[in-house]
């Protein structure tokens, strides 16, 4: 769909789509988004001049389309030119009332017999292969990788072949050590229930990586489930529940020796769409919800229901993590957790954190690089 037409009205320049449709740009957000390289960095798309400063007054006093673009005259005599590809993007924004959200694919049980693998070697050393996880990453929310290195700190290698560690109180990388002893399995070797990391965080790590350095025990799959499909069914079947769980703050908590960390968070986030944007589910540290007797015991049936989607056969998937295994997974939507133990041994894994900045970034990068 092109913009083929504009013309003046009011505040606002009125934009014509090629099947008749009109939007209307208004005067401010138009000479604010001026790409002239007075207006723009053009390398960095940063804006040169103060907009409190400048806009205020802007009238445009002459606005047409030529040759795919918009070229508007103000009555400073300032020039704007919108070219074509501004006009896709940002014309439709305008029609749809909201700008396209980055690639999503909401998932269920049927990904488990499909799992988005690579292997340590081909994302290393080719850039193709590392663009190709990334985006499974970003898409499902989680991939899996084979043959990393089993060696201490290996987790922080892979992190590093997108973005940034983020360094906590748990330190740079973190160890999740299982010692199975069949006299006193209830201590270390308990399943522990579908979460998401360190909610009493702000801002909450938005990436978990998991590296398998040693398993030579039975049982303790590791579990994911999607909370973003399980947010939007919960939203099919009973929108006022997900209200509750987004309107509702809760205190999550965790204390030792040496931190003392809290944050006051809903269980539900959304944007500005109404699409679910972060989860916050930790059973260990979540305190409870204040309100009357009423809203605790809908923010209950709400906060139950959501985990009966998230642990219904058909939401989550389960799978061994051996050496050299690595899961990388979106902390804020993916849920993760681990069956039991049985029997006798050990297991080793270690974490580390990271985050979504660097992880578009690179899918980016790596796209203009694929495109020059
Ligand atoms: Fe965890």
């Amino acid at each position: 769909m092109k913009v083929t037409a504009a013309r003046i009205e009011g505040d606002a320049v009125a934009l014509a789509f090629d099947d008749g449709d009109v939007v209307h740009a208004h005067r401010l957000a138009l000479r604010d988004a001026c790409l002239c390289p007075d207006c723009q960095n053009p390398v960095s798309g940063q804006r040169l001049f103060d907009s409190p400063a400048t806009i205020r007054l802007a009238t445009p006093v002459e606005a047409r389309v030529s040759e795919g673009a918009l070229c508007i005259v103000w009555r400073d005599g300032h020039r704007s030119v919108f070219g074509p590809e501004w006009l896709a993007t940002e014309a439709s924004a305008l029609r749809d009332h909201t700008r396209a959200p980055r690639p999503r694919m909401l998932w269920g049980a049927e990904i488990g017999r499909r799992l988005p693998v690579w292997t340590f070697d081909e994302v290393s050393e080719d850039p193709e292969a590392r663009r190709s996880w990334l985006e499974s990453l970003s898409a499902y929310g989680f991939a899996l990788l084979r043959n990393v290195p089993v060696r201490e700190d290996a987790v922080a290698d892979v992190a590093e072949l997108f973005g940034h560690v983020r360094v906590t109180n748990y330190g740079r990388v973190f160890d999740v050590r299982v010692r199975v002893d069949a006299d006193n399995l209830a201590d270390t070797a308990m399943a522990l229930s579908l979460h998401t990391d360190n909610p009493y965080r702000e801002p909450v790590p938005t990436l978990q990586l998991l590296h398998c350095l040693s398993s030579d025990v039975e049982g303790g799959e590791t579990m994911l489930a999607d909370g973003f499909r399980a947010v939007e069914q919960l939203g099919l079947n009973a929108p006022r529940l997900v209200e509750v769980l987004r309107e509702v703050p809760i205190r999550y908590r965790y204390r030792d020796g040496s931190a003392e960390l809290w944050a006051d968070v809903p269980v539900v986030t959304l944007d500005s769409s109404g699409r679910p944007a972060a989860l916050h589910v930790n059973n260990r540290s979540k305190g409870v919800p204040i309100g009357s007797p009423e809203l605790v015991a809908e923010w209950y049936e709400a906060y139950f229901t959501l985990l009966d989607l998230l642990v219904a056969p058909d939401a989550k998937i389960s799978f061994r993590l051996e050496p050299g295994d690595v899961v990388a997974f979106d902390n804020l939507r993916v849920l993760h957790g681990r069956t039991r133990f049985s029997g006798e041994g050990d297991r080793l894994l270690q974490g580390c954190y990271a985050d979504r900045d660097g992880l578009y970034s690179s899918i980016a990068l790596l796209t203009r690089s694929a495109a020059a």
